[in-house]
């Protein structure tokens, strides 16, 4: 009959991008995806190498539902045409100051594309109108542009650098640049659509 079954909890959020709970069904695609960007990946993400085996990023998702089912945060798959491209992560939620920090990335054949701005104004939609968060923060290594370029896109305000903040396994320590997006300045922004998006700042 050509039926296909709903998919539950799959968000569309336009054209071919969806964002989606990672459920334990996905621990192998989402292996699968870690196993084919461990370069891409491991230059700014502490975790990759201790994520080999499906156990693993098993453990990563059913981390990720214990912490929604405490309204703590949640990890979201983010599909490109049905295939699962990269994961977007609300880390904590600190209820009594209502706010929070996203954390992301994109298989390498899937960036470029918008998915993760797009995605990370899904996500900002949601946590103010729904959750009724006051400020979301995205904090990244200094030097890594493309991460920053997705807070700035979007119009997030940077607030600062936090010097040798994080220590890497080559004992090296990383300064975070931090942004955050306030709910009044977000709903400001998108009552003036079209002019939403910002063109990334320049770094080098
Ligand atoms: C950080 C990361 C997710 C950014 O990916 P990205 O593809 O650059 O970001 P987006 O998906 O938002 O795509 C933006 C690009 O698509 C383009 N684009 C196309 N359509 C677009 C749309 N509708 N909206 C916004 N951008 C669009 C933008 O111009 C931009 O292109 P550019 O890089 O040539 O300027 C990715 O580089 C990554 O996973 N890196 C490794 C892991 C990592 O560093 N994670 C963050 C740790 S803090």
């Amino acid at each position: 009959m050509g039926h296909k079954a709903p998919t539950l909890f799959r968000w569309p959020v336009e054209d071919e991008l969806a964002l989606g709970l990672l459920l334990p069904h996905h621990a192998e695609a989402l292996l699968v995806l870690v196993d084919e960007n461990r370069d891409h990946l491991r230059p700014w993400l502490p975790w990759v190498d201790k994520t080999r085996r499906v156990d693993d990023s098993l453990a990563f998702i059913r981390s990720g539902l214990q912490q929604l089912s405490r309204c703590d945060g949640f990890h979201l798959g983010i599909w490109c045409a049905g295939a699962l491209a990269g994961v977007l992560g609300v880390h904590w939620i600190d209820w009594a100051n209502r706010r929070t920090s996203l954390g992301y990335w994109l298989g390498a054949g899937f960036q470029g594309r918008g998915l993760m701005t797009r995605s990370v104004a899904a996500v900002l939609d949601f946590l103010f109108d729904e959750w009724d968060l006051h400020r979301v923060e995205v904090r990244a290594a200094v030097t890594n542009f493309r991460s920053r370029a997705v807070p700035e896109r979007l119009g997030f305000r940077l607030e600062g650098v936090l010097r040798g903040v994080e220590r890497f396994s080559d004992g090296s320590y990383r300064d975070h640049a931090v942004y955050a997006m306030l709910a009044e300045e977000w709903r400001e922004r998108r009552a003036l659509q079209g002019t939403a998006l910002a063109r990334p700042r320049q770094h080098r």
